[in-house]
C-alpha cells in the first residue's frame, strides 16, 4: 500500500521505517520537499522510501498518518491539503502538547474536545482514527519491547477506517485482543488526556519502554 507519513520526528521515522519493512511504499512528508531528516531517512537503506512535502505525502498515500507536533498538526494538515485527505483513513498519533509554558507540557485542548476531533471537524471528509498516541514510538512498532500483554486504543467515527487501522496494528505485532476500540472519536479526549500520566510515569520509571494493561 502507498502510505503518507506526515512528520520527520522520531514518531514519523519509526512508523515510516516499520511500514517500509512491512513492504509498504512510504512517502515521508515535511514542510519542505528537501527536508534533511527525511533525506537521511530515504538514504538509509529503506526500500520503498520517498520524501516530499506534506502535500506530496498526503497525495501519494492511500492511507495517511499524522505524526506532526500537536500544536502544528492543523497547520501541517492544511498544508497537506483537504483534497489529498478526502476519503482516506487518517491515522492520528499526535498529542496536543503545549510546551510554551515550560515542562511538563500542558494539554492545549482537553475535557470537552480533543485534537483528533479538531482534525475531524476541519477535514470532515477524512476518516480520522486516533491510535498509538498513548505509547512511545519504539513500542508502537515493536510492542514486544515491553514484556507481557499490554494494550493499545483506537477510536474514530468510521468503523471501516478503524478496521483498517486495527489490521495495521496487528501487522506491527499487536495481538488482536490487545487492541481496544473505545468507540467514536470523542474517546480521543480520554487517550490524549492520559498524556500527563504517561509523562509522569516516564519520569518516575526512567524509561519510555512501558505501557498499560487493562485487567478485568
Ligand atoms: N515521541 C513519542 O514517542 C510519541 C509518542 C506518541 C505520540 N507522539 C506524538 O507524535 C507527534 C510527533 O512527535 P515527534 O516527537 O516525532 O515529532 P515532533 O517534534 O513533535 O513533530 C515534528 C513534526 O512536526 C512538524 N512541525 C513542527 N512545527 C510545525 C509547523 N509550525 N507547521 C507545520 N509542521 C510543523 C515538523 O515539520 P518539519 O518536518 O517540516 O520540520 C515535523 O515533521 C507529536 O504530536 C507527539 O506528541 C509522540
Amino acid at each position: 500500500m502507498n502510505i503518507g507519513v506526515l512528520g520527520t520526528g522520531v514518531v514519523g521515522q519509526s512508523l515510516a521505517t516499520k511500514l517500509t519493512e512491512l513492504g509498504h511504499t512510504v512517502t515521508m512528508g515535511a514542510r519542505r520537499a528537501d527536508n534533511e531528516t527525511a533525506r537521511q531517512w530515504t538514504e538509509s537503506g529503506h526500500e520503498n522510501a520517498r520524501q516530499g512535502t506534506f502535500a506530496d505525502a498526503a497525495a501519494l498515500g492511500e492511507l495517511v498518518v499524522n505524526c506532526t507536533a500537536g500544536a502544528a498538526s492543523l497547520a501541517a494538515l492544511e498544508a497537506a491539503g483537504e483534497e489529498n485527505l478526502s476519503g482516506k483513513v487518517l491515522l492520528d498519533v499526535a498529542n496536543p502538547l503545549d510546551f510554551s509554558r515550560g515542562m511538563p507540557p500542558r494539554l492545549s485542548v482537553a475535557n470537552t474536545d480533543s485534537l483528533g476531533e479538531q482534525i475531524q471537524r476541519r477535514f470532515p471528509e477524512a476518516r480520522v482514527v486516533k491510535a498509538l498516541n498513548t505509547i512511545n514510538h519504539q513500542v508502537m512498532v515493536e510492542p514486544h519491547r515491553v514484556p507481557g500483554g499490554h494494550d493499545v486504543f483506537v477510536c474514530g467515527n468510521d468503523e471501516a477506517a478503524k478496521s483498517e487501522v486495527r489490521e495495521l496494528l496487528e501487522s506491527f505485532g499487536w495481538p488482536r485482543d490487545t487492541i481496544h476500540d473505545l468507540g467514536d472519536l470523542t474517546a480521543a479526549r480520554a487517550t490524549e488526556g492520559y498524556l500527563p500520566l504517561w509523562l509522569r510515569l516516564m519520569g518516575r520509571l526512567g524509561t519510555a519502554d512501558f505501557n498499560i494493561r487493562v485487567v478485568r
